[in-house]
């Protein structure tokens, strides 16, 4: 199982270039194994979750983690949000990016990756009727509360809230995209 969290945070890391070095914070970092490959190439990683129960975990795993409703007044070279972008209800999306707006140093990145594209989505269910039905719901994994998102509009919203542009890039899997930003 490792090995493939290995393999993501390397792709990931190929997107930003050399972190060494860099202060980053990892949004929604689950248990930290994207994060703690981050922290071996030298950044200094910073993680914070919406889980009380993870936060305790990341610490334990030796990462310097907190809350996301505790507040943070540190500004970030990068901020990264692997695989949960897509949790964030659609009208709290514009909130959270302003946050990370103020959370960047000047000409600071967000990635905001492997995020399943609502333009993609018929690669997931290969069948007209679902595909169309989710025009109506957009909600993917309902169990899990996660949406597709148009990341066209994502761009869109990202320029809103104050960054510079944004770049579109495939992801590893077939039906998800990453979005750089910068600030
Ligand atoms: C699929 S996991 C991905 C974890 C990690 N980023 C990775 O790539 O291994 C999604 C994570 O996002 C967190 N999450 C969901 N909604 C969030 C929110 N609004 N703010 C911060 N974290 C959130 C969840 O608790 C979960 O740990």
């Amino acid at each position: 199982m490792m090995y493939r969290y290995n393999y993501y945070a390397g792709e990931l890391i190929k997107l930003l270039g050399n972190i060494a070095g860099l202060r980053i914070l990892d949004y929604g970092a689950g248990d930290g194994r994207i994060t703690n490959v981050f922290k071996e190439a030298g950044a200094d990683i910073e993680a914070v979750e919406v889980k009380y129960r993870l936060v305790d975990e990341l610490k334990k795993r030796g990462i310097k983690a907190w809350h996301v409703s505790d507040e943070r007044v540190r500004q970030y070279d990068i901020i990264l949000m692997n695989n949960a972008f897509f949790y964030v209800h659609p009208k709290d999306r514009e909130n959270l990016l302003h946050k990370f707006y103020h959370l960047l140093k000047p000409g600071g990145r967000l990635l905001l990756s492997d995020i399943p594209d609502f333009h993609k989505r018929h690669r997931w269910y290969k069948n007209y009727i679902k595909t169309a039905w989710t025009r109506l719901i957009p909600i993917f994994q309902p169990r899990l509360g996660g949406w597709w998102v148009d990341l066209n509009n994502l761009q869109k919203q990202v320029k809103k809230a104050g960054f510079a542009w944004a770049v579109k890039w495939d992801s590893w899997a077939y039906y998800r995209t990453h979005l750089l930003v910068f600030k």
